[in-house]
């Protein structure tokens, strides 16, 4: 079935799923975007403030509620995350659930800051919401953690932020320091618009926060500042030499169990699956009965978050 999809954010991801929309036999019937870091300028026109837009024949806008007024069916909330009150995000998911609209979110803030109010909203409302993309990019999360039921994993752990993992393996392997290898990160486009969100940790831990209120289904909620957090701006070039010479390497690693929610470089054997490269993404899932679940695949980037977002879609037919 077809379902009608307006985008809030048409950067990396949302511009990827205005592309992609199609190929999953989706409509978009409108966007909005208001910042000047619009993924594809040649259909778009990120420098005039009021301009409307337009792209494969969707007019957008610069004003966000301009897509409520749309006979839309699906709102895809991909404006960039923010923390706290997870402004303007948590507003346009409100507005969308108080008009009955299911909505599908890349923007972490809402479910990681603000994961009761988002839940108590969706119950009184006829719509859904869902977040695949909001965790692991393309990687299936929260739908293996669905399908194995919250009650039957114990605890999540991994690499969950691409962009420090590309930094942390491509120092490794080059020894190319930390400025020039965000720099690379930054030109393909993982990492994100405050790359210090990737570097500090905070984008993992919004992962692992999510994942700490998937996991405990409503017995607590957790938020960012409950997570004990440790970047990667302070790991010399040194300590992944000295790793290397005892064959193991550094990872942002985070965790999210029962007793919370950490993010920390950690000592990893190479070879592990701890130890993926590049902008790969792992995680590993302690079930009750089964033993250890890794998942892995690219966690960051517009078409790979896209996909998780079109799965979502797709999800609601
Ligand atoms: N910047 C993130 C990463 C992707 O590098 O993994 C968006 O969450």
């Amino acid at each position: 079935m077809s379902l009608k999809l307006a985008i809030l954010g048409a950067g990396a991801v949302g511009g990827s799923v205005l592309d992609l929309a199609d190929d999953y036999g989706h409509d978009v019937v409108a966007f909005a975007d208001s910042s000047s870091s619009v993924s594809d300028p040649a259909g778009l026109d990120p420098g005039s403030v009021h301009a409307r837009k337009e792209r494969d024949g969707v007019v957008g806008d610069d004003d966000p509620h301009a897509v409520f007024d749309t006979d839309y069916e699906v709102l895809i909330e991909a404006t960039p995350t923010t923390l706290g009150d997870a402004e303007p995000g948590f507003s346009h998911v409100k507005r969308a659930l108080a008009d009955d609209r299911h909505v599908v979110l890349a923007n972490k803030g809402p479910v990681a800051e603000r994961y009761g109010d988002l839940r108590a909203l969706e119950a009184e409302s006829a719509g859904t919401v869902q977040f695949e993309a909001a965790v692991g990019g393309a990687i299936p999360v929260l739908s293996t953690i669905s399908d194995l039921g919250p009650s039957h994993v114990t605890a999540a752990r991994g690499v969950l932020n691409g962009t420090a993992n590309f930094i942390l393996s491509r120092m490794a392997a080059e020894g190319l320091d930390y400025e020039h290898v965000l720099a690379e990160a930054q030109d393909l486009g993982v990492a994100e618009t405050d790359p210090s969100f990737d570097v500090d940790g905070i984008d993992a831990a919004l992962k692992f926060v999510i994942l700490a209120n998937v996991l405990s289904d409503g017995d607590a909620e957790y938020r960012l500042d409950d997570a004990d957090v440790e970047g990667i701006r302070n790991v010399p070039g040194s300590a992944l030499d000295l790793a290397a010479e005892d064959g193991r390497t550094v990872r942002l690693i985070g965790e999210a169990t029962s007793s919370g929610v950490r993010v920390a470089p950690r000592l990893v054997p190479q070879g592990s699956a701890l130890s993926v490269t590049g902008t790969q993404n792992i995680v590993q899932l302690e079930t009750t009965h089964a033993g250890q679940l890794n998942i892995s695949g690219r966690g960051a980037g517009g078409p790979e978050t896209a996909t998780a977002v079109l799965s979502d879609v797709s999800r609601l037919e």
